[in-house]
């Protein structure tokens, strides 16, 4: 089982991305974490860029998000939410609708501040986001508050109890990415999503 890991971060030392990697040392036995990178390199949304042929940023990210089983993402939060960054990446892949690579994939979030409450709101954000990408989105926040205490200067996680909560993420990531994808959408329900 491949799962891809998506820091909301752009920052050499950013917390979100350590808390991947250790969500990679963490990761129940099958399953294999993978850092993704190349949030940086994408332009900002565009309709009209997207209808021409995107550019191999973003040709990488829906290549990439496309092949993982499930992907879990780690958010910051900027100003109460998603970054702008994060928020952008999921725009180009929810998009084509109809072969969007978010939709049906199985993900889930964490998410570092170094404020007192985790990053709580931008998790929640995230998960309205990619719920209406069309993700089947393992419900439940994984708050991580005073981010700069739980890892040493290397970025190392230095609380056992949360590697666990981490696992416990991953498994339950895991079980929904085992479990049996959404069969076709009943008649009117299907109709209502194409009017959308
Ligand atoms: C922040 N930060 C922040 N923290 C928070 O808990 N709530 C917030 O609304 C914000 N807003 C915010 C806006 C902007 C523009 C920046 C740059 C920062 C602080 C943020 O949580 C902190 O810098 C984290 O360490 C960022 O995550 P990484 O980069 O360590 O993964």
């Amino acid at each position: 089982m491949r799962i891809l890991a998506v820091s909301g971060s752009l920052r050499p030392g950013s917390f979100n991305s350590a808390l991947l990697r250790a969500a990679a040392e963490a990761a129940p036995e099958g399953a294999e974490v993978e850092l993704w990178t190349g949030l940086a390199e994408l332009p900002p949304y565009d309709e009209a860029l997207d209808a021409g042929g995107p550019p191999e940023p973003v040709r990488r990210l829906r290549r990439d998000w496309a092949a993982a089983d499930a992907i879990l993402f780690a958010t910051p939060e900027y100003n109460g939410s998603v970054p702008g960054g994060l928020k952008n990446a999921i725009d180009w892949a929810s998009r084509p609708k109809s072969e969007a690579v978010l939709r049906n994939k199985p993900v889930a979030v964490v998410g570092a501040s170094q404020g007192q409450f985790g990053a709580l709101w931008a998790q929640q954000d995230l998960q309205r986001i990619l719920g209406i990408a069309g993700a089947r989105v393992v419900r439940g926040e994984l708050p991580v508050p005073r981010a700069h205490e739980r890892f040493d200067g290397e970025g190392r996680l230095l609380d056992e109890q949360l590697a666990q909560q981490l696992r416990q993420r991953l498994s339950a990531l895991v079980a929904e990415a085992e479990g049996e994808p959404p069969g076709p959408l009943p008649l009117a329900a299907a109709a209502q999503s194409v009017a959308a």
